[in-house]
């Protein structure tokens, strides 16, 4: 079965983690309005994960993301496409773990149209992932999932996760990594997107704006957040002024906004970024990275930008090879 996926989707990973905030009716309001946004919109791909919300949260945001589902009503209702992630957690050994958590996602969707793979587990212990593959494969034979996909895999390990599906029936119909401006490592450096061409894999770009620096909000390490984003992007800052720099100049030249240039740039590259939107305006303003494409000039002058900074976005750990 093909699975039709729009240009651009919406990731999720940040619903859960809010949901840790009080004021969960306030955001749940906020995000219910990103995701009618969204659908009306024709950005109909949303991207999720069993491991998003923790503690008496755990499966929220895969909840919140099937009750959203459930009551919307307007345009391209029939494109909507669900999409969660399956972490590989020690504990999850057999074929039939991965089945059960599945179901456990399908039921908390209400629709599970991609499962994926959150990761794999070849830089630290390779022998847990067949079973869990097969897990996978036996989702979409149940017909529990329309189609399966990966996450934070390399080339080799694409071929051999690709090849042990295919001798089960199942065709991998994308794979996810980290990628940005920042973020070029797993597909220049490792040569995915060629590997994803040739196996016929539709190649999603997540975390696109570099956790919000690629949007020109933080310059400076006193701008940042706390928590995961003043670790990760403390290390950065201010390593990558070439590259905000130049996202400003091609920004202010096509009339958008520097998140805009960033997402199209991911568009250009033939991947599907999933942005993460927060509120109504974020969305509304990521939704207008589609419907025009920057030239190869702009394209040359962002990754000459890129490359002349000392520092990129660090790697996730589980990436493979
Ligand atoms: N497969 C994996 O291992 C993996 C790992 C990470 C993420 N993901 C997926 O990828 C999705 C997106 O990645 P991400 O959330 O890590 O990073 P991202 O999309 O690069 O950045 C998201 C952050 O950017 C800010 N933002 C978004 N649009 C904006 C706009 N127009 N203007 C200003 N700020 C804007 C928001 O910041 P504020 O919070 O400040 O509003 C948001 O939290 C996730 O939701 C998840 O579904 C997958």
């Amino acid at each position: 079965m093909q699975l039709r996926l729009p240009e651009m989707g919406c990731g999720t990973w940040a619903w859960g983690n809010r949901l840790l905030w009080d004021y969960q009716v306030e955001m749940d309001d906020a995000l219910k309005a990103v995701f009618d946004f969204c659908v009306s919109q024709g950005i109909t791909l949303f991207d999720t994960g069993d491991s998003y919300g923790t503690g008496k949260l755990s499966g929220q945001s895969e909840k919140l993301l099937g009750q959203f589902n459930a009551a919307y009503e307007g345009d391209y209702k029939e494109q909507i496409c669900l999409a969660t992630k399956l972490a590989p957690y020690p504990w999850r050994l057999t074929q039939g773990s991965m089945v059960s958590a599945g179901r456990s996602s399908a039921q908390r969707l209400g629709q599970l149209d991609l499962v994926q793979m959150h990761w794999t587990t070849a830089n630290y212990f390779p022998w847990q992932e067949g079973p869990l593959l097969d897990g996978l494969a036996e989702l979409c034979d149940l017909g529990i999932a329309k189609g399966v996909g990966l996450s934070n895999y390399g080339p080799k390990r694409l071929r051999w996760a690709h090849k042990r599906l295919v001798a089960l029936g199942i065709k991998v119909q994308t794979l996810q990594v980290q990628y940005s401006l920042l973020s070029t490592y797993p597909v220049d450096e490792l040569n995915l997107k060629v590997v994803c061409d040739e196996l016929d894999i539709r190649l999603i770009a997540y975390s696109p704006l570099a956790l919000g620096l690629l949007t020109g909000k933080y310059t400076d390490k006193s701008d940042l957040p706390g928590g995961l984003r003043k670790l990760a992007l403390g290390q950065i800052l201010p390593g990558v002024t070439p590259l905000l720099s130049c996202l400003k100049a091609v920004a202010e030249g096509r009339n958008k906004t520097m998140a805009q240039v960033a997402l199209n740039w991911c568009i250009c590259k033939g991947t599907i970024p999933i942005p993460g939107a927060k509120n109504l305006q974020q969305a509304k303003q990521n939704a207008g990275a589609l419907g025009w494409s920057l030239n190869e000039g702009e394209i040359a002058e962002l990754e000459a930008a890129a490359a002349a900074c000392d520092k990129k976005m660090v790697q996730n750990i589980f990436q493979s090879r």
